[in-house]
C-alpha cells in the first residue's frame, strides 16, 4: 500500500503519460499491467518531449522502479529501441526496470497476421494498430503464446517456436497468401533480444507484493481507454485487452484491497483513431480546428485522430466502471478558441432519448447526440496555474462537466508540459 490505478476513459490518448509523470513525483513504483506498443504515451519535460509505448512513464524519474507486469504484451525490438532511446538521452533503465516472464511475446508473424487479417477485414477492418496486439493476446487465450520467461530459456524457446511456426506458416501461405517465415534467422534474431533483456526479467508479482509490505507507493498505468476495452468498449472495435481499470488484478497479479484510488483521465473532448463508432464526431471544419489545435495525431502511428465535442453518455458509465475516486480533466486549453462549446448529455436513437450507452454496436451506430451548449472563453489558459486564475467560462464548463460525470474533477491539465498542471484537490488524498 498505497496503490492507485490511472486509467484513461474515452478512445486512448487521454493525456495518461503525461498524467503519470506528474503523479509519479509522489510515487515509487510505477507498472504497466495490459496492453503492450500498440499504447504511445507522450510526457513533456522541460520543452523535451519523449514518447514511451511499452516502458512505464514514470521512468524519467530517477528514482522510480518501472515494471511491465503479466498482462502485456512485449515486442522486444520495440523495447530494445526505447530503451537505447532512453539512454541516448542520458535515462538508464538498468536496475529499474523488472519485466514479467509471464507476459507474452510478440513476434513477427503475429505483426504479419495483424496486417492479413485488416485487409481480410476489408470495409470492416478495425483499423489496428499492425503491431501484432490482437494476434498475441488471441494466443495467449488460445494457449500457444510464447511468454517471456520462455524466451528467455533458448531450448525451451526452441521447441515451443518450431511448432509455433510450423502451425503459423500454414496460416500465412494456405490462408492469408503470404511468405512461409524462415524458423533459423527467426530464433536468432530472438535469441540475441532475449540475451540483451535477460537482466530485466524476474517475478514481478512478488516483486509488487514485497513493495506494498513495505509501504511502498505504486501507481498503475493503464494504456488506451474505457471505450476500447474487450469487453466493455464498442465491441468489435476495440483493443485486444481489459482496460478499464479491474485489468489492473489480473495483469499486475495484485488485489482489490491493494488499492486505494482509481484515477480516470477525460479529455475535455473527444478523440478515436482507428474505425468504430464516435456519436459526437466532427467531421466538417469544426472537427479539423479540434485536431489542429489540440494536434491530435496519434503518438504511435501518425494517424490523425478523429475529434467530437465531449461524449458525457460513455463517460458515465467508464466512471462507475472504473470506480473513480478522481479525475485528471486534460485539454481544456484546446477548447479556448471556440466561441460555443457542446456537450452531448443524452443520445436519440430510434427516436427515444436515452442517457444509456448501448452495448449493441447496431444501436450504437444509430446514435445521435443531443447537445448542451455553453458559452467559450476564447482566451489562452495555458498559462493559468490556479482555479482562480480560469476565466469564469473555463470554470462554468469544467463545473459542468464534474457535475455531470459524477466525479471529482480533482485535476486539471492545461497543456502538455509537467508544470501545466492544477492541482485542486490532491488524488491521492
Ligand atoms: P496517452 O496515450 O493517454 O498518454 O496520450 P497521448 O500522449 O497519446 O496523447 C496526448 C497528447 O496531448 C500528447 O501529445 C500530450 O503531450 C498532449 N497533452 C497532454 N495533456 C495536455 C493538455 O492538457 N493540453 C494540451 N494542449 N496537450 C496535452
Ligand atoms: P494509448 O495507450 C488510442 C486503437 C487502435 C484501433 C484499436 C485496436 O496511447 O491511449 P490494436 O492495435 O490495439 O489491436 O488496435 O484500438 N488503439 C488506440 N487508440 N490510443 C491507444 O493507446 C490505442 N491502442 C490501440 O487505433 O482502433
Ligand atoms: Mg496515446
Amino acid at each position: 500500500m498505497p496503490g492507485y490505478i490511472i486509467v484513461g476513459m474515452q478512445w486512448g490518448d487521454e493525456g495518461k503519460g503525461k498524467t503519470v509523470d506528474f503523479l509519479t513525483e509522489k510515487a515509487d513504483i510505477v507498472v504497466r499491467y495490459q496492453g503492450g506498443n500498440n499504447a504511445g504515451h507522450t510526457v513533456v519535460v522541460n520543452g523535451k518531449e519523449t514518447i514511451l509505448h511499452l516502458i512505464p512513464c514514470g521512468i524519467l524519474h530517477e528514482r522510480a522502479t518501472c515494471v511491465i507486469g503479466h498482462g502485456t504484451v512485449i515486442d522486444p525490438a520495440v523495447l530494445l529501441q526505447e530503451l537505447d532511446d532512453l539512454e541516448a538521452a542520458g535515462c538508464k533503465a538498468d536496475g529499474r526496470l523488472h519485466i514479467s516472464e509471464a507476459a507474452h511475446v510478440i513476434l513477427p508473424y503475429h505483426r504479419i497476421i495483424d496486417g492479413a487479417q485488416e485487409r481480410f477485414r476489408g470495409k470492416n477492418r478495425i483499423d489496428t494498430t499492425r503491431r501484432g496486439i490482437g494476434p498475441a493476446y488471441a494466443d495467449k487465450a488460445d494457449r500457444t503464446g510464447i511468454r517471456f520467461g520462455d524466451l528467455l530459456d533458448t531450448e525451451r524457446f526452441k521447441e515451443k517456436l518450431r511448432s509455433a511456426l510450423e502451425y503459423k506458416n500454414m496460416l500465412l501461405t494456405r490462408i492469408f497468401d503470404e511468405e512461409a517465415l524462415d524458423f533459423d534467422a527467426m530464433f536468432d534474431e530472438y535469441c540475441g533480444y532475449a540475451d540483451r533483456l535477460r537482466g530485466f526479467a524476474g517475478d514481478t508479482v512478488e516483486l509488487l507484493h514485497k513493495a506494498q509490505s513495505d509501504g511502498k507507493m505504486i501507481i498503475f498505468e493503464g494504456a488506451q481507454g474505457a471505450m476500447l476495452d474487450l469487453d466493455h468498449g464498442t465491441f468489435p472495435y476495440v483493443t485486444s485487452s481489459t482496460t478499464v481499470s479491474g485489468g489492473v488484478f489480473a495483469g499486475a497479479g495484485i488485489g482489490p484491497g491493494q488499492i486505494d484510488g482509481v484515477i480516470g483521465i477525460v479529455k475535455a473532448y473527444s478523440t478515436r483513431v482507428g474505425e468504430g463508432p464516435l456519436p459526437t464526431e466532427l467531421n466538417g471544419a469544426e472537427g479539423e480546428r479540434l485536431r489542429e489545435a489540440g494536434k491530435e495525431y496519434g503518438a504511435t502511428t501518425g494517424r490523425p485522430r478523429r475529434c467530437g465535442w465531449l461524449d458525457i453518455v460513455p463517460l458515465r458509465r467508464a466512471v462507475k466502471m472504473c470506480g473513480l475516486t478522481h479525475v485528471v480533466l486534460t485539454k481544456s486549453d484546446v477548447l479556448g478558441e471556440f466561441d460555443t462549446l457542446r456537450i452531448c448529455t443524452a443520445y436519440e436513437i430510434d427516436g427515444v432519448r436515452t442517457e444509456q450507452f448501448p452495448n449493441v454496436l447496431s444501436r450504437l451506430e444509430k446514435a445521435k447526440p443531443i447537445y448542451e451548449e455553453l458559452p467559450g472563453w476564447k482566451t489562452e489558459i495555458s498559462s493559468c496555474r490556479k482555479w482562480e486564475e480560469f476565466p469564469k467560462e473555463a470554470q462554468a464548463y469544467i463545473s459542468r462537466v464534474e457535475e455531470l460525470i459524477g466525479a471529482p474533477i480533482s485535476v486539471i491539465s492545461v497543456g502538455p508540459g509537467r508544470e501545466q498542471t492544477i492541482v485542486r484537490n490532491d488524488p491521492f488524498a
